[in-house]
């Protein structure tokens, strides 16, 4: 049976943090600590939501985030400036290492899913214009299930899409909370630690692997 390989997006495939170069001509020096706090208000909003079951989809959250971290630096943006930020929302770099992971991946046979919070079309889109679409044999969204990863549902649902069992099934993602949500279902998991000072959250839960790119992991698995 070929080895299914779920992948996280924002964070693992695409870089949020990349937002910071959009931000600069309307926050200036701020950018990269406005996209920061842009990033982790958005997280922060997906537990939250999981945890009230008061769901609203991953990119309500990223907006409501956007307001919030305007607010917390002072800041007013333009209407329009916050419609042009969603929109580039959709179109983040990929990581280097990632065209070139997930194409040995691919050709090495493996089944290949993306595996986001992110609605699946936003999902198709971002990972359409970061030119990674192609290399997935499908697109898993935790929209589907109306919570979020790492609610257990979310894996639980993954793996019915997949058609797999969970100790076979892995789990590709930069996120710690995502590792510990995977390894907690039963799941196998690999860490793309790209950052040297990345901290694994000190639960006691072991990842599988741990490599600094994709491309690393293809020569791994
Ligand atoms: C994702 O793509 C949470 O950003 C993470 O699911």
């Amino acid at each position: 049976m070929r080895t299914a390989i779920a992948f996280d997006v924002y964070g693992t495939l695409v870089n949020p943090l990349a937002m910071a170069s959009h931000l600069r001509s309307s926050v200036g020096d701020l950018a990269d600590r406005f996209a920061e706090l842009w990033r982790t208000k958005q997280l922060e909003y997906s537990f939250r939501r999981g945890l009230m079951r008061a769901y609203q989809p991953f990119s309500v959250c990223t907006w409501e985030a956007l307001l919030y971290t305007e607010k917390a630096f002072e800041i007013v943006l333009a209407e329009e400036s916050r419609t042009m930020l969603m929109q580039h929302y959709k179109q983040l770099a990929p990581f280097p290492d990632a065209q070139p992971g997930l194409t040995s991946l691919k050709g090495d046979g493996h089944l290949l899913a993306a595996f986001s919070n992110g609605e699946a079309a936003a999902v198709r889109e971002v990972l359409e214009n970061a030119e990674l679409l192609s290399r997935f044999d499908d697109v898993i969204s935790a929209d589907e299930v109306r919570t979020f990863k790492p609610d257990p549902t979310i894996y639980a649902h993954a793996l019915r899409r997949l058609g797999q069992d969970a100790n076979v099934t892995w789990l590709v993602s930069s996120n710690p909370f995502d590792l510990i949500g995977a390894k907690t279902a039963g799941w196998r998991a690999a860490w793309i630690k790209r950052d040297p000072r990345a901290v694994f959250d000190p639960w006691g839960v072991e990842v599988d692997l741990v490599v600094s790119g994709l491309d690393q992991l293809a020569r791994q698995l």
